[in-house]
This record gives C-alpha cells, sequence and structure tokens, in this order.
C-alpha cells in the first residue's frame, strides 16, 4: 500500500492548536473538517480548552484514546517540535504542519529538526508553511481556505499557499471537480514525486495539476513523472521563470526556481504539460479531465465565422496540431443543409446564417465520422441564434452521440456567450470565451497523446 494512503484515508485526525477564537487558523481548519462532512472521527487538541465547536478537547494527541492517523499542527513553530514528540509517541502517521517560520525564513535547522523528529516516529511531514489539504472521496477538508470544494478526478499539488487558496475558490467558481487539494509548502519531507506516486494509484484521480517552484530531487521527480503521465496527465505552472521570479520563490517557499531551460526539458521528457499561467492551466484541465483522450489528431473545427476559423486554425498551427481537409463523407452530407457559399473545408464554415439546427447536425455527424478524432466549435454570437441554442445543439449531439471524442467549444460574445459557457461547464463540456483558449485547450490534449506515445515506445525500448 502506498505509504500516503493514511494521510487521505485516515481514521482519526487531531487538530493541534484547534483555538476557540473563530478566526484563527486551528479554529477554521475544524470547522471546515466538521463542516465538509469528514466521516472519521475528529479531535480538537488545546489544553487550554475543554470543548471547541461541540467537540471535547484534549490537552495532548496522547490523552486521545482513539486512533489517530493525523495531527494537523497550527500552533506557533517553537511548539512544534514538543508536537511532534507527542504526536509521534502516540502512534501518528501523518503531521500536516502549517505553521511557517522555517526554511522559508532562513530557519533550516528547525526544518530539518522537525523532519528527524518525525522520521524517528515513522511519522512523514507534509508542511511546514502550508494550508493544509483537502481529499474529496473521504470528505476531508483540513484547509483553512474555501470549504465546498466540488468533487471530481482533479489532484491539485500547490507549493504556494495563498496562491493555492484563492486557486481552490477559483475551481468552484470555474466548475472544476477536485480529488485533492495539497498544498506542500516547503516540502521538508512529502514531495510532488511522493504525491504523484500517490494519485497514480487513486483511482479517484484522472488529472494532476501542479504549482511548481522548484524541486528538490528534479531526477526522480522526472522518474515519477514519466511513469505517471503513462495513466495520467500531468500539467505543471512552473513559476520562477524569469531572475525576477526566481528571486521572489527563494524568498517564498525557500526554493531554488533553477533553470528554466532545464526544466522545460525534464517536463518534456517526463511527458509533462508545462504551462505559463494559471489561466491556461484551468484550460488544459478542463479538456484533459472532461474529454477521452483522443484516438488521433484528426480535428475538424466547425465555425459560423470565418476569422474565429482562422484564429483556431493559426494557434492550433502554433501547436503543432494542422488541419486537414475533412473527410469526402462528412463534407457531402453538410453540404445538404448549408447554404451554396458555405466552405466545406477545414474549418466547416457554416456562415453567418447558422441557426443552431446546422450547429448540431453537423456536430452529430463529425463526431459520429470515424474518420474524426475530435472536434473544435465555434460560435460567434449573431442575432440570428442565441449562444444558449448553440450550447444546448452541442450538448444534444454529444449526449445522442455519447461521448467517445474530445470536444472543446468557443462562445465569442458578451452576457450571453457567459451564460452558455457555464451552462456547458456545468455538463463538464470544455467551453472558453475565445477561439484561441478553446482550441490551445484540445491540442493540449493531442500533446498529452503524443507525450504518451513517446513514453510508451522509450518504455518498451528500455
Ligand atoms: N497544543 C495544542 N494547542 C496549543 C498548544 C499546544 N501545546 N499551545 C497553545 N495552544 C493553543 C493556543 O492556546 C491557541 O488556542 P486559543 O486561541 O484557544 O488560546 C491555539 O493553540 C493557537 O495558538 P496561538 O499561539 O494562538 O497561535 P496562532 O493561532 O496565533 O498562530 C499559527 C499559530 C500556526 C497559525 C502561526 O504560528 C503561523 O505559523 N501562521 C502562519 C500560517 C501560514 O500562513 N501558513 C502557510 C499558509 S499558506
Amino acid at each position: 500500500m502506498n505509504p500516503l494512503y493514511s494521510l487521505f484515508n485516515p481514521e482519526g485526525i487531531a487538530v493541534v492548536g484547534a483555538s476557540r477564537e473563530p478566526t484563527k487558523i486551528g479554529h477554521l481548519v475544524l470547522k471546515n473538517l466538521l463542516e465538509y462532512g469528514y466521516k472519521g472521527r475528529v479531535y480538537p487538541v488545546n489544553p487550554s480548552a475543554t470543548e471547541i465547536l461541540g467537540l471535547q478537547c484534549y490537552p495532548a494527541v496522547s490523552t486521545i484514546s482513539g486512533r489517530v492517523d493525523v495531527v494537523v499542527v497550527s500552533v506557533p513553530n517553537v511548539k512544534t517540535l514538543e508536537i511532534i514528540d507527542d504526536a509521534g509517541k502516540a502512534g501518528a502517521k501523518h503531521a500536516v504542519v502549517i505553521t511557517s517560520g522555517f526554511k522559508e525564513v532562513g530557519n533550516v535547522e528547525l526544518e530539518n529538526e522537525l523532519v528527524r523528529r518525525a522520521r524517528r516516529y515513522g511519522m512523514r511531514v507534509l508542511g511546514p508553511n502550508i494550508f493544509g489539504y483537502v481529499y474529496t472521496p473521504a470528505r476531508i477538508n483540513a484547509t483553512f481556505g474555501p470549504r465546498d470544494v466540488i468533487p471530481g478526478n482533479v489532484a491539485f499539488i500547490t507549493q504556494s499557499g495563498a496562491l493555492g487558496i484563492a486557486l481552490m475558490g477559483s475551481t468552484i467558481l470555474e466548475g472544476i471537480g477536485i480529488s485533492s487539494i495539497v498544498s506542500i509548502g516547503n516540502k521538508a519531507d512529502i514531495d510532488d514525486a511522493d504525491l504523484l506516486e500517490f494519485f497514480d494509484e487513486d483511482p479517484n484521480t484522472s488529472v494532476i495539476l501542479i504549482y511548481m517552484e522548484g524541486v528538490n530531487d528534479g531526477r526522480r521527480f522526472v522518474d515519477v513523472a514519466s511513469r505517471v503521465s503513462l495513466r495520467k496527465p500531468i500539467i505543471v505552472i512552473k513559476s520562477g521563470r524569469t531572475e525576477a521570479g526566481a528571486r521572489a520563490a527563494a524568498s517564498h517557499t525557500g526554493s531554488l526556481a533553477g533553470n528554466v531551460a532545464l526544466y522545460e526539458t525534464a517536463f518534456r521528457q517526463s511527458g509533462v504539460l508545462s504551462v505559463k499561467s494559471v489561466e491556461e492551466a484551468f484550460d488544459f484541465v478542463k479538456t484533459l479531465s472532461w474529454n477521452p483522450v483522443p484516438e488521433g489528431e484528426r480535428v475538424v473545427v466547425i465555425t459560423n465565422g470565418g476569422g474565429a476559423g482562422v484564429q483556431a486554425s493559426d494557434t492550433l498551427a502554433d501547436d503543432g496540431v494542422f488541419l486537414e481537409k475533412p473527410p469526402e463523407d462528412l463534407a457531402t452530407e453538410v453540404k445538404k443543409f448549408v447554404p451554396s457559399f458555405a466552405s466545406l473545408a477545414n474549418p466547416i464554415d457554416l456562415t453567418g446564417m447558422a441557426p443552431e439546427d446546422w450547429y448540431y447536425r453537423s456536430i452529430r455527424l463529425a463526431l459520429a465520422n470515424p474518420a474524426v478524432d475530435a472536434v473544435l466549435i465555434l460560435y460567434c454570437h449573431t442575432a440570428l441564434t442565441s449562444p444558449m441554442g448553440v450550447a444546448r445543439a452541442v450538448a444534444k449531439a454529444l449526449e445522442e452521440v455519447g461521448q467517445r471524442k474530445p470536444i472543446s467549444v468557443a462562445i465569442i460574445g458578451g452576457a450571453e456567450a457567459y451564460e452558455a459557457i457555464r451552462y456547458l461547464t456545468n455538463l463538464k463540456i470544455p467551453a472558453y470565451p475565445t477561439p484561441e483558449r478553446a482550441a490551445h485547450a484540445l491540442a493540449a490534449q493531442i500533446r498529452y497523446r503524443r507525450y504518451r506515445e513517446y513514453l510508451v515506445k522509450r518504455a518498451t525500448a528500455a
């Protein structure tokens, strides 16, 4: 069994430093744990309190009679070593250390001692300097971030705390379903590679997103990521790409951001999809977690606007995906219901007159055609057709054919377009406000497919 199994599936969690004060971190973590619905036992630990949030409070972990697998630590740094000793002796397996004031401010010795002590008891340390972790299958939200994370299949590992907390909120807004969010902060012990190994085996996770400032053991990361990428896409937002960014990372989590080119090469070799921005990462997460992996690279673009089609074609080409003529039988079928001046090359331009029914019929035909591997749909809002009508047409066609192919949708326009995007998002159909973003997110799936093929070949050759 993976050594982190009991971190994500604990029988009991103790919150050490569970404050009586509603605005303190220890109190908020306890509240999130209870309100998000963790089914195991929760034990507040605070020597100055008898009861917190309706639960009996314990003076120390060692005084709890039930089994405690995880100890969440939210007391000042000077007290952390005694907590580790107490929890370790009590048989806890994992310390989730929220406390700051370690390597990131030069307190290297304290951080090293924390890990040394934990190891003495066979305990693993998550953090320090973190906002906690979430694992939705066990209804664990041991963070002081937002509570109502949407359950889903994306695991998110973040080295940045505050940004990670904010992104937790963004996943809710963006409709991205989460299996886990893990704040890893200073990575004194548990690091990206350890978590990748856990998520590789985790049946609840199918895509892994990492916000990374730096890795401690590059060789191990490449080895593990290469194995995991064979089964699950890994997306990395690597920050500290510039000299200014690298300086900021060093003072943030004490990480050495390192040489950009080295990281990029390592990512490519291990099949990792490297992205520059949070927006790009979330865009990729949607196609990669909601769509199946494409069987091939034959993309058909369906649009009602030539310009949108050109922009999408350019973006795809920039990403190394080149459009070929659509299959002849598809063009012949579409020709039956579009005007004579419609272009039936690729992009298939249904013309500015296109009503939602033309979208429905052409998408249905493209999805059902065996010579099409993925479909990109672009709709520029005109007075003739409502964005919601087109969104419904997309959903209907997908439902009738059964989603066996990747799809990406751009609905370009104003407020009504956003409403239609939201509608599709709720159905887990990747939808974006621009042709470039929709095309780029679809191309990410093809990039992943290529990486995977390369990794399979490399593994078989070895
Ligand atoms: N065991 C258990 N609880 C203890 C304790 C012990 N040995 N000693 C003290 N406590 C209690 C305190 O009495 C207090 O409870 P109370 O408010 O009911 O009196 C509670 O633990 C918290 O201790 P306190 O000294 O008030 O600390 P704090 O809550 O102000 O700060 C941290 C603790 C961990 C939040 C703070 O030190 C810290 O590191 N903050 C930064 C966290 C952060 O940003 N992390 C990275 C996020 S991205």
